[in-house]
């Protein structure tokens, strides 16, 4: 079932990294701030000040221990000694901000101690708290409306919030389909499939065997090209080996293009780029390929990094021939507006995570990405241009997504003649 079709007069034109609590506008001059440590590879990345950091500390703390507050009062009520649980928790808080507190370098490469030691049972436990503050307003309501015991209640709500936590932890990537409506697309491609894979964030929490499965249930899908919307590490350089050797597995006729994200530049940029290249993906920073196809071609560009200024979309634009339509691989949907203006056809991105954090079932709506992008997630169409938002593979923060599951993108491009594409895309409703 396709996305619904949506249209913009204002687009937003921000962009967010959904958990990391730090924001950065697309602009001629205008770069974010980047995370503390990071490595900028030649081009400067303005460092997170000492206050700035103490303020996403403080923001960490109140939320890992607030989410905790009713699970632990309830366990409380129903064991009559709350003070062991709060213990646990902050326990477990502490380990979690050891990590937070320590060298960047320690999310991308924690160590097996502070993985399963530290992090794990924390993200575990805070995973089933956050469950628990959803579930047990409900469960109250339906104990209050039949009668049911306040204990009973609680330990079902509990029981629930333990199941839905380790689903939500081991969820797999779904497959969204989508035909793409392209005025004036040349008879050849109509029927092109692209793959669309994005924020892997190869790392502690996505590592080799898992990025592995992902691509291989790409393979599965036999398409005509495969387009990767960057952060394909999560920080630092201890995965970029991984994430190549993954990427070197993907197979498509047309080939494999990929386009930097924020993350990529939390690692050596430079050398993650080279290292995918020589797996044989085609890295497109600021630049564009012609792809061909029985006599017909296709304009493929992609833009770099926003967060570090790195990106120029004219200059992924320029080698563009008139007439010839074309797809940008933009892992900042915030680009899409631009994009729109120069006449690109289809946009592909990916930065928001669909929000990673949404309420189940309203997800597409309400989510963290909305606070700062209109574009969070799915199908959006500008005038005659197209964007699509891919949700991601991988998570950024906490290894958790909350009724936004990860995605694996299929759009089937479809020509459409001039003038019907609005009609087009309605009619695949
Ligand atoms: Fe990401």
């Amino acid at each position: 079932m396709n996305a619904p079709d949506r249209a913009f007069q204002h687009p937003g034109g921000g962009n967010l990294h959904a958990i990391s609590f730090v924001r950065g506008r697309v602009g001629p001059q205008s770069y974010a701030v980047a995370e503390a440590g990071s490595q900028a590879n030649g081009r400067s990345q303005r460092p997170r000040g000492p206050r700035r950091r103490g303020r996403f500390i403080v923001l960490a703390l109140v939320i890992a221990l607030g989410v905790q507050v009713p699970l632990v009062l309830s366990l409380g009520h129903l064991t009559g000694h709350a003070w062991p649980f709060g213990a646990l928790g902050v326990l477990l808080t502490a380990g979690f901000l050891s990590n937070l507190l320590g060298p960047r370098s320690i999310w991308g490469a924690p160590g097996p101690w502070r993985l399963y030691g530290t992090l794990w049972p924390f993200f575990i436990w805070w995973t089933a708290s956050l469950l628990f503050l959803l579930i047990v307003p409900l469960a109250l309501l339906v104990a209050e409306l039949f009668s049911i015991r306040t204990d009973h209640a609680l330990l079902g709500a509990l029981g629930l919030a333990v199941l839905a936590a380790f689903r939500t932890l081991g969820q797999r990537p779904r497959l969204q389909e989508r035909d793409i409506f392209i005025e004036g697309l040349p008879q050849a491609f109509d029927g092109f499939r692209i793959a669309q894979i994005s924020d892997l964030h190869c790392g502690p929490f996505a590592s080799g065997p898992r990025v592995a499965g992902w691509m291989a249930a790409v393979n599965r899908l036999q398409p005509d090209l495969i387009a990767v919307t960057g952060d394909l590490i999560a920080s630092g350089d201890a995965f970029v080996p991984v994430v190549a050797s993954a990427l070197g597995q993907l197979r498509a006729p047309h080939g494999v293009f990929a386009c930097m994200g924020n993350h990529d530049y939390f690692a050596d940029g430079e050398g993650l780029a080279q290292a995918i290249a020589a797996e044989g993906v085609t890295v497109l920073r600021n630049r564009g390929v012609e792809v061909p196809r029985h006599g017909a071609r296709l304009f493929v560009a992609g833009v770099d990094d926003t967060w570090t200024g790195r990106h120029d979309i004219d200059l992924a634009l320029a080698a563009r021939p008139a007439g010839v339509a074309t797809v940008l691989l933009a892992h900042d949907p915030a680009l899409f507006p631009e994009a729109a203006e120069r006449g690109v056809e289809l946009t592909l991105s990916g930065h928001t995570h669909g929000g990673q954090l949404g309420l189940p079932f309203f997800a597409r709506r309400v989510n963290l990405a909305r606070i700062i992008t209109r574009f969070t997630s799915g199908f959006y169409r500008l005038g005659n241009a197209a964007l699509y938002v891919n949700r991601g593979l991988g998570t950024t923060g906490p290894p958790v997504r909350l009724g936004v599951s990860p995605e694996l993108g299929l759009l089937t491009l479809r020509r459409a003649e001039p003038g019907t594409v609005a009609q087009a895309a309605e009619a695949a409703e």
